[in-house]
């Protein structure tokens, strides 16, 4: 009988008791691109750091490849509390009001990773992030990737051969301003979609970086590539602004080295990823790699001049300046 029932309290104590006083934060991070990325990289990297810093009081999961959300429903998520923490691109803030953020699109703004830390890790990096609070987010970091390259299934060279070719774009309104210059037709369409709309049809090309052109196999079903760099792709880690804030005071330091780490570890990486993705492209065969001449690239620099004042009234030409000041030590 006495048995029986120090094991009923065994047993109850090991349901609730201690297994509630242990039950882990759970810290859902959804992305829409492959885990060999360096989003991708940067996110499992966040993970093992922040579960060993915590003693395992913390649990990330990572959902890659748009398996939770895709683009702007994932930012509908984390506002809504469904999921803890993204890293969408910059130019992916526009549809939940922060447009700021599409300064970064703006074609030829950046001339290298170097240039972009000013901006990133100096004053004006972190007033961007504070917008994001009236949105029900916090900014944690800025994550690169890399820069953008254009392909299609016809050679494009000059400005003129973009002319009338329907391009996925992601939801700025700054590239879709970059297309038109081009005279493309810009259309809008979910990462998770690119491929097939590639391979029916349903575009003609599209813009990326390497490594997001490598891992979702575009390059399989474009002839061409030219690399233009005309633009560059990053991203803003975010986090529901309210959960975040709840996180006990003796776990936030610990989440916050974690991703102070697993930033400069992606980071340190991100052209690593693009450069062995360019090359597992060239290997292939599949895709034909056009290099611009100068006077090609000028071409291509003056054909999207004008952007930089039809988006000045979305974008703010005070911001614009700032960030050409930073980057350019110049106004434009
Ligand atoms: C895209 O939609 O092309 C990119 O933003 C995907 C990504 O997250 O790199």
């Amino acid at each position: 009988m006495h048995k029986l029932i120090l094991a009923a309290s065994v047993a109850a104590l090991a349901l609730i008791g201690p297994a509630s006083a242990q039950a882990p934060i759970v810290i859902k991070f959804s992305h829409v691109v492959a885990p060999n990325t360096p989003k991708g990289l940067a996110s499992e990297k966040f993970k093992e750091l922040a579960e060993k810093y915590t003693g395992g009081k913390v649990k990330v999961e990572v959902y890659p490849n748009s398996q939770l959300y895709k683009d702007k429903e994932e930012l509908e998520a984390l506002q809504l509390g469904a999921v803890q923490m993204l890293a969408p691109s910059n130019a992916k803030f526009g549809p939940i009001g922060v447009k700021e953020f599409e300064v970064f699109d703006l074609p030829y703004i950046l001339s290298d990773l170097k240039t972009l830390r000013k901006v990133t890790d100096g004053p004006l990096g972190a007033k961007l992030l504070k917008l994001l609070d009236a949105k029900g987010m916090t900014g944690l970091a800025y994550w690169d990737n890399g820069f953008k390259v254009m392909s299609a299934n016809k050679k494009l060279i000059t400005p003129a051969d973009y002319k009338g070719l329907k391009f996925r774009i992601q939801s700025s309104k700054v590239i879709d301003a970059q297309m038109r210059a081009l005279g493309v037709i810009p259309q809008v369409m979910a990462f998770s979609e690119v491929y097939q709309a590639l391979q029916t049809g349903v575009v003609d090309g599209q813009e990326n970086s390497w490594s997001n052109i490598y891992t979702q196999k575009m390059h399989e079903v474009q002839k061409h590539i030219t690399v233009t760099n005309h633009g560059y792709i990053g991203y803003v880690v975010v986090v529901n602004k309210k959960f975040w804030d709840g996180i006990p005071a003796d776990i936030k330091p610990q989440l916050d080295k974690a991703m102070q780490e697993a930033t400069a570890y992606g980071n340190g990486q991100s052209q690593k990823e693009n450069d062995d993705a360019l090359a597992e492209i060239k290997k292939s065969g599949k895709s034909e790699i056009i290099t611009l001449t100068p006077e090609q690239d000028a071409a291509m620099r003056k054909a999207m001049e004008p952007v930089y004042k039809d988006v000045a009234g979305r974008v703010g030409q005070t911001l614009i300046d700032e960030f050409l000041k930073e980057t350019r030590g110049a106004t434009n």
